[in-house]
């Protein structure tokens, strides 16, 4: 028996995603949290610490801080973990939100959110969107700052594609732990492997990993751009499953980089399997990130945004979402007479689900977070970007 030790503060709801509904009801006596999320492994609570808990001003309205400090054993592996939230009781949401619209015109601002952000952030943001289209839109818009309520490299790709612009990422600690599975130096390497392969580089990437790649895809246009590359050779990175999903769609030779997203990894067909059992007449929609097996047992294998698209366009009234359950309010907004059932409980991106309204409020207020990005790899980056805006 050895235990690993795993402090965390950048990915440091991965872990919670597996607590114990009694951790969960611990947490709430203590914190009076959030009761919604469950989980389906047995980990067991070593200690608790309730290490802050206090009231704050943001915007002169009271917000609750609150750190716990968890330490949690599974086999042998033992984690800490610490959980910082800040939260609004439910009078000062209003408030919240007419604040943020008021800072909103002060700064000539826009804010966009991405389908998997949590309610309420989706319903102030003036755009909502997949990563395709936010990129899109992060070209066609005269404001002086965009405020990005999504992971870091969605607010890094409007930076790029907008210079002259102020861009904010609402919560400076959502990354994408795919797009870190991969960077510049690991990418040199792959090159030299493959020396005669043209580099499709997924858009969760780094600018300095964009910058090193022949053109960018999405969920969206990814089979799209591989078909418009003159070379039948791809390097793909960094997503095997996108990798494969491609693959399975062209007869170009796909070399795939062994990355993953580790929310869509967690749906198994098995998850399918007795979904579709529990529900036979509903139609099953999953993302192109979800494995092989995955995607085969599904009706159809699309971004964010295209499933928005194609359930609102079916005649079909039940619907099984293989991808994160923040899209759902969206699909619950656009669709009320239709029914939705997230495959697993599991599919919860923890990175997502850092920025809440308050955070929001505040990166506004402080007009904090600025997404820089060196120039010379700016201009590399934006090459590859715009090589796929030029396409799709
Ligand atoms: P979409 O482009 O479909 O929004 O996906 C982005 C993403 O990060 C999926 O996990
Ligand atoms: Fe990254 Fe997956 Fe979260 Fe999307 S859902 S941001 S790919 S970790």
């Amino acid at each position: 028996m050895w235990a690993l030790i795993c402090r965390s503060d950048y990915r440091i709801a991965t872990p919670l995603l597996l607590l114990p509904d009694s951790a969960w009801k611990e947490i709430y006596r203590l914190n009076k949290v959030c009761t919604s999320w469950k989980a389906e492994q047995k980990w067991n609570i070593v200690e608790i610490n309730n290490l802050l808990d206090e009231e704050r001003e943001c915007y002169n309205i009271p917000v609750r801080i609150c750190q716990i400090a968890l330490t949690l054993e599974l086999d042998w592996i033992k984690l800490s973990v610490n959980i910082r939230m800040e939260i609004a009781t439910a009078n000062n949401q209003e408030e919240l939100r007419d604040k943020i619209l008021k800072r909103k015109k002060d700064l000539n601002a826009v804010i966009m959110a991405h389908n998997y952000q949590r309610p309420e952030v989706q319903d102030i943001a003036d755009f909502v969107g997949d990563s395709l289209e936010l990129a899109r839109q992060a070209t066609q818009l005269d404001v002086e700052v965009i405020v990005f309520c999504a992971v870091h490299f969605m607010a890094e790709s409007a930076a790029i594609l907008n210079p002259t612009r102020t861009v904010l990422l609402a919560e400076s600690t959502a990354g994408c732990p795919m797009a870190d599975m991969i960077d510049a130096e690991d990418l040199k390497g792959w090159k030299k492997r493959y020396p005669k392969a043209t580099v499709v580089c997924y858009v969760n990437t780094t600018a300095a990993v964009k910058a090193e790649s022949d053109i960018c895809c999405t969920s969206a246009n990814a089979v799209k751009v591989v078909e418009s590359v003159p070379n039948d050779e791809i390097l793909f990175i960094p997503d095997q499953n996108l990798g494969n999903f491609v693959a399975a769609r062209t007869k170009k030779r796909i070399i795939s980089y062994p990355g993953y997203c580790i929310t869509h990894a967690r749906l198994n067909a098995k998850q399918v399997i007795m979904a579709k059992q529990a529900h036979p007449d509903a139609v099953v929609v999953v993302h192109p990130e979800c494995t092989t097996e995955v995607i085969e047992l599904a009706d159809a294998a699309l971004s964010t945004s295209q499933m928005a698209k194609y359930i609102k366009e079916s005649r079909a009234k039940k619907f099984l979402i293989g991808t994160e359950e923040g899209l759902v309010h969206r699909l619950k907004k656009e669709n009320p007479d239709k029914t939705f059932y997230v495959i697993s409980r599991a599919l919860m991106c923890p990175n997502m689900k850092r920025t809440t309204l308050e955070g929001l409020a505040q990166t506004m207020e402080l007009k904090r977070n600025v997404v820089v990005v060196p120039e010379d790899i700016r201009l590399r980056a934006k090459r590859a970007l715009d090589r796929m805006l030029a396409i799709v």
